[in-house]
């Protein structure tokens, strides 16, 4: 982004702020569905990875479908426009009040544990319904975000297709789609093919005669660190529409094409800003305290996430070596350590480049720090979209919200 209107959002607005281009959010989106040249292709945004009210609107105007999560993201996109037909909702270890609910608004149930499917066929025999199978596929860019595999709790073992089966056939449920998801930022290309192969090797006509699509989620990387390549997704898509061409081919119907990416739309349009207000000489280590901290972009510190980071105010200073503190009290405050950046002085602003996926979405008010307020570039021009919280709203929000404290 433009960095003389960083400058100036960050004077207008006030640090912390999020910033996020939603023309560059609809680029991606149209980007994303240029790779798969498939006539009935279905993009999912998965809102877990930013909910921002306008960021949702734009998608929804530019005809994206939702990939919701918990009854939150549910009432979410409804508020922003979409309806719950163009919404799958992929639920994971919820309550019988959950399924309830969600079902009470009509949107597609995503369903990945033999358990829960029990249920939901009692529940609602006769109903349409998608199954979530672990792809038994292993990739992500940590640990955490690995989703394929013997060790994460999601989705149904491909060798319980059998005991699925049964459950279906056993309540007359309607199975319409396939689903898996791998992993989030998926490392090798190959792994996207390796997991549609394996889905596709269930898809059966006999075991599953009335899928409508298949859904491959989402898991699309974007480059964080400077020096990472762009992923040659053209490349790819042309292979995962012949490979989908040709199931639906021995399906012996043509199916829909699912995805849903968060982090491929978002995570580049989204920028944080922030103040610097102490430098401190640790013997060997320069301290960079900004007005920020851990829990309003928490990435490095739980995922050990590389964000890029640079000092908008001094671009063209002598590159130094700092670690980037926030103001919260734990010592894993840290946005960078050890990271080269031109010069800091006290009240530059820095900007947390790729901040638009897993960011915001993820923060909360630890030490009672509010969030930062968001800001949103649209058809070129900038307006504030969700204001920040004084730190008196957020504490008299919570005094309001508690029970029998003395007046
Ligand atoms: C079921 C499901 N779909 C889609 C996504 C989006 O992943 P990404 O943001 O990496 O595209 C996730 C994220 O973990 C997910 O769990």
């Amino acid at each position: 982004m433009d960095v003389e209107l960083l400058k100036q959002i960050a004077r207008e607005y006030g640090t912390p702020v999020y910033v996020y281009d939603l023309d560059n959010v609809i680029l991606q989106f149209e980007r994303f569905k240029s790779f798969f040249p498939w006539p009935d292709l279905k993009v999912c945004y998965a809102m877990k990875s930013n909910y921002n009210p306008h960021l949702l609107r734009a998608l929804c105007k530019a005809g994206a479908h939702i990939d919701a999560v918990s009854p939150g993201d549910l009432y979410m996109a409804q508020a922003c426009g979409f309806d719950p037909s163009r919404m799958i909702y992929t639920a994971n270890n919820m309550k019988d009040s959950e399924m309830e609910s969600v079902m009470g608004t009509g949107v597609l149930m995503n369903i990945g544990s033999l358990s829960r499917l029990e249920k939901y066929a009692r529940a609602y025999p006769g109903s349409r319904v998608c199954l979530r199978f672990n792809p038994d596929v292993v990739d992500g860019a940590h640990e955490k975000i690995k989703t394929g595999g013997d060790l994460t709790k999601f989705g149904i073992l491909l060798e319980d297709a059998v005991k699925v089966e049964a459950i279906i056939k056993g309540h007359d449920l309607k199975v319409v789609g396939l689903h898996e998801h791998t992993g989030s930022g998926l490392e090798n290309p190959d792994s996207i093919l390796k997991a549609m192969e394996n889905i596709m090797s269930v898809a059966t006509r006999q075991m599953f005669p009335d899928l409508e699509f298949l859904d491959f989620g989402g898991g699309f990387k974007v480059p964080y660190h400077p020096d990472e390549a762009d992923v040659d997704y053209h490349g790819i898509g042309q292979r995962v529409v012949e490979m989908f061409s040709r199931f639906c081919q021995a399906y012996g119907r043509a199916l829909s094409l699912v995805f849903e990416p968060g982090k491929f739309l978002t995570a580049q349009s989204g920028v944080m800003l922030l103040e610097v207000n102490t430098i401190k000489n640790n013997r060997s280590r320069t301290i960079c305290g900004t007005d920020s901290g851990f829990p309003q972009l928490i990435r490095p510190m739980f995922y050990d996430a590389y964000h890029h980071i640079t000092n908008i105010s001094n671009p063209q200073g002598t590159e130094e070596s700092y670690d980037i503190c926030g103001n919260i009290c734990e010592t894993g405050d840290l946005f960078a350590s050890q990271r080269m950046i031109s010069q800091i002085r006290e009240n530059d602003i820095l900007a947390i480049e790729d901040a638009g996926a897993y960011c915001y979405a993820m923060g909360g008010n630890y030490n009672l720090r509010p969030m930062p307020a968001e800001v949103v570039i649209e058809n070129g021009s900038v307006s504030l979209s969700r204001r920040r919280m004084t730190s008196k709203q957020l504490v008299d929000q919570i005094l309001s919200e508690s029970e029998g404290l003395p007046a």
